[in-house]
């Protein structure tokens, strides 16, 4: 029988520079969409997914993360005494069970390939999955949970997969092989950022990997590649050169890149507009401020 996933490792030890100067005092993942950090909805999703335990890759100055985490007594008995239950059921969800979350340092920037390696003891001989919080994904069901149900099906290494625009290519790792929407397909390469003219296709790596242990091996071993970094995608085209199997999977859901501020303001703009409490509201100022083209002073 084939292990179930229930390990995901989030690599959040990046500095989010693209986003200063807010992130000099703010970790990148503590910014906020709507009302919830980006790293709730990360949560969340592995949550939905099945995954039991977390596992963050840190580093200075993201402490923050940790404290968002903790239960919180002070706040929690001030609310329950002032009958606020809504809002005490709202920090529930992001309270995590003692031990299902541990921290560990990445104390260089060697490369996402690097990071998710820091965590290698902690995931020992199990398949695991990796969330980058950047790439929020909207979708009925989570990109997380199709990709787990595919797996349970495939096995091997499963990344998630959508179509981006050619002239793009050098900002994702791309994949050589062909997918349909809601399936996974068999992966013969991958290649991490390379120029469109290299592209095997248009189809990029999103941010959501399922992954075996053997990976943790090829990153040991494997040299820095593209940026000088050691990447992830090289270490998942070594399973394809060992001839292990490598699926990707064309999630159905819509991706935000929240690494950039305009991906971030288009996630803020969509996730508020799907609220109940504030959509209808959000969507006639949004109205008048088109028709009138406003912008702020
Ligand atoms: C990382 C991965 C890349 C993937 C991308 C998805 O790149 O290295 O393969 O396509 O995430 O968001 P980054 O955006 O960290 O440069």
């Amino acid at each position: 029988m084939k292990k179930r996933v229930t390990k995901a490792i989030f690599p959040v030890a990046g500095k989010g520079t693209r986003f200063l100067p807010a992130t000099k005092s703010v970790p990148k993942e503590i910014m906020t969409l709507v009302d919830r950090p980006l790293i709730q909805y990360a949560i969340d999703e592995a949550r939905a997914a099945g995954i039991k335990e977390f596992i963050f890759v840190t580093s200075r100055g993201k402490s923050a993360l940790e404290d968002y985490f903790d239960h919180s007594p002070d706040l929690e008995n001030t609310l329950r005494k002032a009958g606020k239950d809504d809002l005490l059921e709202t920090l529930k969800s992001t309270n995590m069970d003692s031990g299902a979350i541990a921290y560990i340092r990445q104390h260089k920037a060697l490369g996402l390939g690097h990071a998710v390696w820091c965590a290698r003891r902690l995931i020992g001989n199990e398949p695991f999955a990796v969330i980058l919080p950047d790439d929020v994904i909207a979708g009925q069901t989570p990109c997380l949970q199709q990709m787990v149900e595919a797996h349970a099906e495939t096995g091997g290494c499963m990344v998630a997969a959508m179509e981006v625009q050619r002239d793009k290519t050098s900002s994702y790792g791309v994949l050589d092989g062909h997918g349909e929407m809601g399936s996974s397909f068999p992966v013969s390469g991958m290649v991490e950022k390379p120029n469109p003219q290299d592209a095997p296709s248009n189809l990029a790596v999103i941010g959501r990997y399922i992954l075996t242990p053997d990976i943790m091996r090829n990153l040991s071993r494997i040299k820095t590649g593209s940026g000088g970094e050691i990447q992830l995608t090289d270490a998942i085209a070594a399973e394809i050169d060992e001839e292990r199997e490598v699926f990707g999977y064309q999630f159905r859901g819509e991706r935000f890149d929240c690494g950039s501020k305009a991906g971030f303001l288009q996630a803020t703009v969509a996730f508020g507009l799907a609220r109940e409490d504030l959509g209808a509201e959000f969507s006639n100022y949004l109205h008048d401020l088109m028709s009138t083209r406003r912008a702020a002073q």
